[in-house]
């Protein structure tokens, strides 16, 4: 009898659920569902979660509280100013240490190196709360966002994305290619994504009729789609670039001109934070066709599938170092 490969350790980036990403997002909508019935149910009941961050949250770190909350466990904030790692404290024995006091770790990271340094340290499963180079808590609920307003269905859907090739699009790519979902990417030339990230895309959606293209050409990308994504032209630690950014992404704003483009009951998401009047104007990130309110409170959800999936009871026990 085949037996299920053993599921990763960690979710470093969306490869490591991509395998599993239809199931997860299935258990995301069913917890939605039952929080809206007022049903609590302590999966994680006993749990810790330890959150470090280095750089700011919104989102990320209030869904994973209240997630380890409505499921019976407890989430602590780490910023890595106040932690002993702001002084020097190698990754590798933060890493050691938190293992013996918590059942995972959140990490947002600067570096994707360092979010390797640290789960290759940890005992326990480390998941990337958004680096340099990934941000897969966020894909994941942008398509349970998608898969609700397309009825579970991603099969002949194409995405647009306009902007910046960054750590959300590499998700993107991996998770829609994963599903089954086209995408149709814009960027300004020197701003694709990693070509590993295309490559990998390409190889996840042999066996779908998925597509993934790219483009210089907002308008080429719009024409026609299911679905528009756009995110920040600067992101957190590229502040150093604004000037250069703000100029090569003229012309790249998500505005009603361009959401006209694409099909009438197309949708706009935004992971969020915007800067509005730069990569989307207030009219469209607030009209009836925006998606991005729904969008982050799906963060919650989708969180709260990839906590029980990578800390729940099921998880296997670990060999403490
Ligand atoms: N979208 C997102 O990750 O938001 P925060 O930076 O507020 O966590
Ligand atoms: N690309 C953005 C996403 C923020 C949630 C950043 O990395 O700052």
């Amino acid at each position: 009898m085949a037996r299920r490969p053993v599921p990763p350790k960690d979710l470093l980036s969306v490869s490591d659920i991509a395998s599993d990403l239809d199931r997860l997002l299935v258990r995301a909508e069913a917890l939605k569902t039952e929080r809206a019935r007022g049903v609590k149910r302590p999966l994680l009941a006993g749990r810790n979660l330890g959150m470090i961050f280095e750089k700011p949250s919104t989102r990320t770190r209030v869904s994973f509280e209240v997630a380890m909350n409505d499921l019976g466990g407890h989430a602590i904030y780490l910023s890595s100013r106040d932690l002993q790692l702001g002084r020097g404290e190698t990754i590798a024995d933060t890493a050691r240490v938190l293992s013996r006091f918590v059942d995972a770790v959140s990490y947002r990271a600067f570096h994707h190196a360092d979010m390797v340094e640290l789960a290759r340290w940890a005992s326990v499963p480390v998941i990337n709360a958004l680096d340099d180079l990934e941000h897969p808590c966020q894909v994941t609920a942008d398509l349970l966002t998608m898969r609700e307003r397309w009825r579970g269905r991603f099969a002949g859907r194409r995405l647009a994305w306009v902007g910046d090739g960054n750590n959300v699009l590499h998700s993107l790519l991996l998770g829609a290619a994963a599903v089954g979902l086209s995408l149709s990417v814009a960027t300004p030339s020197g701003y694709r994504p990693q070509p590993e990230y295309v490559r990998a895309a390409e190889v996840l959606t042999r066996g779908t009729k998925a597509t993934v293209s790219l483009t210089t050409d907002p308008e080429e990308a719009v024409r026609g789609a299911d679905a528009i994504y756009t995110d920040v032209w600067v992101s957190m630690g590229e502040e150093s670039e604004t000037k250069a950014r703000e100029e090569a992404f003229r012309g790249f704003q998500v505005n009603d001109a361009l959401v006209a483009l694409a099909k009438a009951s197309a949708f706009v998401l935004h992971d969020l934070p915007a800067h509005r009047g730069q990569e989307i104007t207030d009219s469209v990130l607030d009209g009836p066709r925006s998606a991005a309110w729904d969008q982050a409170e799906n963060r919650l959800h989708a969180q709260k599938a990839i906590l029980e999936r990578f800390l729940g009871p099921r998880t296997r026990p670990r060999v403490r170092q």
